[in-house]
């Protein structure tokens, strides 16, 4: 096992009703908050006027922020920066997705910052200073609800960058699965391929000796793959749904890649294709992790193996590891199709004329490589999206 230093501040509030304490959470930081949201689904599930009611009756203050959209761009974190100027706002709340809380610690960094935030994203800056975020999340997904990232997409030139700090954890996250029944098959099936590709991402180690977040990850794995299924069926199990968003704030709050080296190729690699062609992340990673797998399994079998008898229950002859590796990497990717995922880019209707674009955008140019379970360098990213084709 590595050395590792973790940390996890966030308040995690969870279960029925709790959208209704937000008020009091916020006056401990703030009487005048920035209001974030998407495209409208929290006016048409009610959830806005539980928020309102709520600020009201703790005497908040509020400017709202609203038509943040999937895979979110730096021009609605620019207007959010100017409004926390111009109205003395010192607290952030987001309400919705990965899209919206993103844009929220966007503008938690932004607004402190007397240069262009998008520095951040490039890397030019380190962030050194943040305004606190708290957030409602109604999507169980990226796990930004405790995860020390956020994702924007730059619309001059379509980069889809993130940046990871501890000072953009929000300080409190309220999560009611009840708020989860309304979401679209899709959306739940895309949060759950996102959750377990974060999980992932992680497992996939050269370290040997990290045994109790192997048996973590694989408990979580577990539990996603067997509660996805129900909700889909019966969009109001209110257990499934809690065990789903519990379960992905733990796969994103860093708590499973303790001790071991983390992957993350997969992760750039589906960027590039949902800043180019918009599709949801979660939709992204069901095509190009499977890929992935195919490409690297042979790196290191054994994980592979473990992989496919603990996650996926294969049970093959012992001597044959290969069979059971392709078997595991077999079942996920019948797993991705069951929930309504694309697991191939034509699925998604993407052709293949933009890939060596991509490749060059993520390496830029060939000068960086992606992952550390196997190091990919340009070519090798090229034939993972050919091999997704
Ligand atoms: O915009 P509204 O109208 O609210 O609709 C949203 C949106 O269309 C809808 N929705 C959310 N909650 C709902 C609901 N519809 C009905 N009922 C509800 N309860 O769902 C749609 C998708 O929302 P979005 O916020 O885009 O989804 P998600 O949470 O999957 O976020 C994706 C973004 O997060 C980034 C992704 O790259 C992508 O940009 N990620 C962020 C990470 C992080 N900060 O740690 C890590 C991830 O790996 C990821 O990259
Ligand atoms: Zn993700």
């Amino acid at each position: 096992m590595q050395n590792f230093t973790f940390i996890s501040p966030t308040k995690i509030i969870f279960g029925k009703d709790t959208e209704s304490l937000l008020g009091n959470e916020v006056k401990q930081y703030s009487s005048n908050v920035l209001l974030c949201y998407g495209g409208g689904s929290i006016k048409k599930t009610g959830v806005y006027d539980k928020v309102i009611n709520s600020l009201k009756h703790s005497n908040v203050n509020y400017t709202e922020l609203s038509g943040i959209r999937p895979n979110p761009r730096l021009s609605l974190v620019y207007q959010g920066i100017k409004l926390c100027r111009e109205n003395n706002i010192n607290f952030i709340i987001g309400v919705g997705g990965g899209s919206v809380i993103d844009t929220a610690k966007a503008i938690a960094v932004g607004v402190p910052y007397n240069g262009d935030v998008w520095d951040f994203y490039t890397g030019k800056q380190e962030v050194t200073k943040a305004l606190p975020v708290g957030d409602i999340l109604t999507i169980p997904a990226t796990g930004t609800e405790a995860s020390n990232s956020s994702v924007i997409t730059n619309e001059q030139g379509l980069f889809k960058k993130g940046i990871n700090s501890d000072l953009i954890r929000p300080v409190f996250s309220i999560l009611n699965p009840e708020l989860t029944f309304t979401l679209p098959a899709y959306q739940t099936a895309c949060g759950a391929c996102d959750m377990m590709a974060h999980i992932m991402e992680r497992y996939f180690t050269n370290e040997p000796n990290v045994d109790l977040t192997d048996r973590l990850s694989e408990a979580a794995l577990k539990t996603i793959i067997n509660n996805t299924p129900l909700v889909l069926k019966n969009p109001k199990d209110y257990n499934a749904r809690a065990e789903i968003m519990w379960a992905g704030t733990l796969a994103h709050n860093g708590l499973m890649g303790t001790g071991r080296v983390e992957d993350w190729a997969s992760h750039k690699i589906e960027h590039e294709l949902s800043a180019i062609y918009d599709i949801a992340h979660g939709a992204g990673l069901s095509i190009i992790f499977p890929a992935w797998m195919r490409y690297v399994y042979k790196h290191n079998i054994k994980r592979f193996v473990q992989f496919a008898v603990r996650v996926w229950d294969v049970n093959l002859s012992f001597d044959n590891e290969e069979a059971i590796a392709l078997e595991g990497i077999r079942r996920i990717t019948e797993f991705f199709k069951s929930i309504g995922l694309p697991v191939t880019l034509t699925d998604a209707g993407i052709s293949q004329d933009r890939i060596e674009e991509m490749a060059d955008k993520c390496t830029a140019s060939d000068t960086n490589t992606l992952g550390n379970f196997v190091t990919l360098h340009k070519q090798d990213i090229i034939n993972i999206y050919k091999m997704a084709k």
